[in-house]
Order: C-alpha cells, then structure tokens, then sequence
C-alpha cells in the first residue's frame, strides 16, 4: 500500500537546521492495523504529516500504491485515498458540520450521516453546529474521527484519535476504529495509550526522528512496555501512558 525509502525531513529556521526524521524506510500493508508510537517530540505527527503531503520530504521517496506520490500535494494525495485526522483539528470559521461531512463524503447522500453518531455525537445536535470554539476539545476531536470514517480513505492516518476523549467513550472509539478498518484498506494509529497499541496488529516505535522498533504487537510490546511506561504512584494522572509527559 505505502512505501518510504530513505525519508528525511529538516526544518529550517534563521540560525539553523532542525533534523526532524532521518533515514525512514517503512513499509505499511494492506489489511494492516498500525500503531506509530514514541516519545513527544520524536517525529509521529511530522511523520503523518508528510505522508499526508502536508510536509516534503528533505531526501527520499514515498510509493502510494505501486506509484510515486513524493511530488504530489494534499489534494490530490487525498483524491488517491489517503485520509488524516490531525492531532490538533482546525475550526473553520463560517462552516458546519454538516459542510464538513458533506466535503468528506463521495457520495453525500446518506442524510441519516452514521458517522458521527458512531462517534457518540447526535447528528440532531451536531449538524448545523459551526465548527468554530463553540466546540469543546473532544467535540471536535471526534467531528475530526468522524470526518475520516465519512470520507473512508484506503490509507487512514489517526494522529492521536483519543487525545480529549473520555474515558467513558474510549471503548467505544476504539470498536469503531476496528469495525471500519477494510480488509483492503491500511490504518495507522498514533498513540501512546496502551488501550490503543492491543487493537493494532503492528508497532512501529519511533526515536529521535529514526525507527527504534518495527514488528509484530505480540514481539514489539513486551519490549517497549516496561522500559518506557509512566509507572510512578497510582494517582498519577499519566499512568500507563507511554512516554507521556509524566508530572514528577
Ligand atoms: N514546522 C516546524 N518547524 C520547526 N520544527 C518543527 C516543525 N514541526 C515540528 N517540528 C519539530 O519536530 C519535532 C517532531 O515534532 P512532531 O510534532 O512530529 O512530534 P510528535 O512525535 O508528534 O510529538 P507529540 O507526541 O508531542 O505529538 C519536534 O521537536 C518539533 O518541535
Ligand atoms: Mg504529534
């Protein structure tokens, strides 16, 4: 489905060079769950972000489907079937949900609009919502969830899907992420909650810009999981998070 050859990217501000990933070499198949897992910091959203075409690569090449995509920018890699839900969701001041989910869809003419009512958001409350401040933080991480399922890319990119989600709907995030993975579509998670790295099939672990770790979920996990998890006191609000910006 996706091939990186030899990524690298590099921010350039007025004193200096950022090396933001070196040397990638991934690739991703069809049918697979991923999980992109790491350190704050270590390139995940960039990461997505070029694959996206948000981002150029420095060097390297990205292979979409047995074809060249690294020239390519976000419409048209999005017209080929590559989808992402960002990290951090944009508000569009003077659109609707409803224009949103409409923009996303092939066929816009599913009015009963499952997606964000799988999302645990009502669509008689939602709809005609401006997607603006109004909405709160999980609102619209989960207008950003369901826009991805309403456009249904073969190649999905989840950046941090549970971020502002509550643990109430966690369960149910995760079910829909599982139930709408195709057979013949490729899923990557960006994560750090442990919830999340037991749906996937692979982990790929990423540190400082390079890949630290690619393998099975059964093989990767027992690796990472001590060695890199908040284990502090249990009123620790980070517990059980990966690399998470544990307070003490
Ligand atoms: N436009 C930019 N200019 C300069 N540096 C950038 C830019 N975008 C990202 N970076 C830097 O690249 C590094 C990787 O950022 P990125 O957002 O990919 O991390 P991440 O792994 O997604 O982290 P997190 O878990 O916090 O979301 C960070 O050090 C960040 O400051
Ligand atoms: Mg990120």
């Amino acid at each position: 489905m996706l091939e990186l050859k030899d990524l690298e990217l590099k921010f350039f501000t007025e004193d200096k060079e950022i090396i933001v990933l070196k040397k990638i070499n991934l690739v991703f198949e069809k049918g697979i769950i991923y999980a992109l897992t790491g350190p704050n910091g270590s390139g995940k959203s960039s990461l997505a972000r070029m694959i996206m075409g948000i981002h150029r690569p420095t060097t390297g090449q990205i292979i979409y489907k047995g074809e060249e995509i690294t020239p390519l920018g976000i419409t048209e890699r999005a017209r080929r079937g590559i989808g992402y839900a960002f990290q951090h969701p944009a508000r569009f001041k003077g659109l609707r949900v409803t224009d949103i989910l409409e923009i996303a869809m092939e066929h816009p003419d599913n009015h009963e609009c499952p997606y964000l009512r799988e999302m645990g958001l009502c669509p008689d409350d939602y709809l005609d919502r401006p997607l603006d401040d109004s909405l709160s933080g999980g609102e619209i991480k989960r207008i950003e969830v369901a826009t991805l399922l309403a456009q249904d890319p073969d190649l999905r990119i989840l950046d941090e899907p549970e971020a502002g989600i509550d643990l109430w709907s966690f369960e149910q995030l995760t079910a829909v992420i599982a139930r709408s993975h195709r057979p013949d579509c490729t899923t990557i998670i960006i994560s750090h909650q442990e919830r999340i790295l037991n749906m996937v099939d692979e982990i790929i672990l990423l540190e400082e810009g390079t890949v630290a770790m690619h393998g099975a979920r059964d093989r990767v996990w027992p690796l990472i999981r001590e060695s890199t998890r908040c284990t502090c006191s249990r009123d620790c609000p980070e517990r059980g998070n990966f690399y998470a910006d544990c307070p003490r």
